[in-house]
């Protein structure tokens, strides 16, 4: 029997084909984030032309970080750690295919019509409907393919990793299908089903969802079973994670309304979501304490082991994004952060200092078991790329902070005879500074994505496909 359909081994083409696409479109995706950020410093760089303009290229970033790069780094590991905890390999090849080649499609879609100007205008949704609708056939079937694989799982109990996968693969495919319900006037322009202010809950509702359901709850799965993987200790407690997961996929649905302070939104409802909000913070807590508390008696390691620190400094940069984001909600807090430069530094806290070092951190530590490897190229590189990562972040968010606050003030500062003490301008100007920092700081996270992709590329050519064959074998019962 041809192992590539052996039921005794895993499916590690799929998570393979996954993992290096992360790679690749994590290169796209901050390298057009660093363009962006650059045309913000220098708006020469829009360069006159419709397709090259800010308001173009800043959806594609979006799409390119949070659907390509995060999603990647998402399906890889999902179908990783489902079939490692399970025991078993995935339910269906051709499905687990389908899955990877419709999500590129999707992605080379949103590449070609983003900047060609075709968008639903609504954040992170901007997707046309013929998209939408490839997407969500995509998501049903990842569905299909992940649950399948847990029913037919060899294993007793199903690993609480999978459980946070799992919320994320349905709330995501519920909050896609209901705020993408349109009526299509042509192939490229549909209008939402929905208007005024129920259109706006619905988005922010589906938004700070695709927050915490997409850049959240799925990066907590990963949390779950890289940490102690790499730590090579069990998670500190079982009884938390489950306390965890009940907690937060109960609170987090009901957020949204944060987007949404002092706007035609019923009062009500913008308590209710600054509430629950700050409630929120106590189960983000919960589990960031719970992967950190793994490292208990292991902390050692974290003085070799860049994988780790990684994985660790992901989850620092989580407890803080889940402090700020609940400060933030509070409705005095939000009249001076909405619409500054501090949400930009907020979003990029959890996107580069959590999102994207745990996926860094999961596919480093993958990349040489997918491949027969007993680790990657070299650990040196990976060293270079934490700090250059590190760095990265804590300028993009330092200066952001300092431009956010700044706006605030500066927007809101009065004379005594009710005028307005300083012109848009004059705030931008003053802005200018921390645009150039960030440009820079971005720079150094998206130059340390390249000695990834080096690194991986050594380590994918030193493998032998006698030995990455070998890799797939399933492992026996505790083993995983
Ligand atoms: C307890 C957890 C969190 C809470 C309560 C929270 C709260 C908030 C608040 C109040 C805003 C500003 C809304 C506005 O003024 O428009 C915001 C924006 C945002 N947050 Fe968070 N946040 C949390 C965690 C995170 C994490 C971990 C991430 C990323 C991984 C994240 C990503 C974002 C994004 C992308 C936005 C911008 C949305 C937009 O306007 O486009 N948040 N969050
Ligand atoms: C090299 C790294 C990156 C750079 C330089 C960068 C830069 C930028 C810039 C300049 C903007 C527009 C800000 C504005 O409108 O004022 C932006 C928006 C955004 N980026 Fe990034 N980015 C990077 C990585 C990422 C990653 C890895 C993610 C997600 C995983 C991400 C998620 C977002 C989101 C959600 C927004 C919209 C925020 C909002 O509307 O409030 N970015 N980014």
């Amino acid at each position: 029997m041809s192992t590539a359909i052996s039921p005794t081994a895993y499916n590690y083409k799929v998570v393979r084909q996954f993992a290096i696409m992360t790679v690749v479109w994590g290169i796209l995706g901050m390298g057009l984030g660093v363009f962006i950020a650059s045309q913000l410093v220098w708006p020469e760089l829009n360069f006159g032309l419709a397709w090259t303009s800010f308001g173009r290229l800043r959806p594609l970033h979006t799409n390119l970080v949070i659907f390509a790069f995060g999603g990647c780094a998402l399906f890889a590991t999902s179908y990783y750690v489902v079939q490692r905890t399970c025991q078993t390999r995935l339910i269906s090849d051709s499905l687990a295919a389908f899955t990877f080649w419709g999500w590129q499609a999707v992605i080379v879609g949103a590449i070609i019509t983003l900047p060609m100007g075709f968008t639903t205008t609504k954040e992170y949704a901007e997707l046309e409907w013929p998209l939408a609708i490839l997407l969500a056939i995509v998501w049903v079937t990842y569905g299909l393919v992940f649950f399948g694989t847990i029913v037919k799982r060899k294993t007793k109990h199903i690993y609480v990793g999978n459980w946070f996968y799992g919320a994320f693969i349905v709330v995501t495919a519920m909050l896609h299908i209901v705020n993408h319900a349109s009526l299509p006037v042509s192939f490229f322009k549909s209008y939402s089903a929905y208007s005024g202010a129920t259109d706006a809950m619905i988005q922010w509702w589906y938004g700070h969802n695709a927050v915490g359901f997409f850049l959240t709850t799925g990066f907590l799965g990963m949390m779950y079973y890289f940490v102690p993987k790499q730590a090579e200790r069990p998670i500190y407690s079982y009884r938390l994670s489950i306390v965890h997961f009940w907690a937060l996929i109960t609170l987090y649905i009901w957020a949204g309304p944060h987007h949404l302070h002092y706007t035609a939104l019923p009062d009500w409802a913008q308590s209710l979501g600054m509430a629950m909000s700050i409630i929120l913070l106590a189960p983000s807590w919960g589990g960031m304490i719970n992967g950190m508390m793994t490292l208990s008696g292991a902390w050692h390691k974290l003085r070799t082991d860049p994988i780790l620190r990684f994985l660790v400094v992901s989850l620092a940069f989580y407890g803080m994004s889940t402090f700020e984001g609940p400060m933030m909600a509070i409705k005095t807090v939000n009249s001076l952060s909405h619409y500054t430069d501090w949400t930009i530094g907020h979003v990029h806290a959890g996107a580069l200092g959590w999102v994207a070092m745990i996926s860094i951190g999961a596919i480093y530590h993958m990349i040489p078991k997918l491949f027969g490897r007993t680790q990657m190229h070299s650990i040196a590189l990976i060293n270079t790329h934490f700090w250059l990562a590190t760095i990265g972040t804590v300028l993009y968010i330092a200066s952001m902070w300092v431009n956010g606050i700044t706006q605030g003030l500066m927007w809101r500062a009065i004379n005594d005879d009710g005028t307005l003490t300083y012109s848009f301008v004059e705030a931008l100007q003053a802005s200018h500074p921390g645009f150039i920092v960030r440009a820079l700081g971005g720079a150094f996270f998206a130059s340390g994505m390249l000695f990834m992709a080096y690194n991986v590329f050594r380590t994918v050519r030193a493998s032998n496909p006698v030995e990455a064959e070998a890799a797939t074998k399933i492992a026996v019962v505790g083993a995983h």
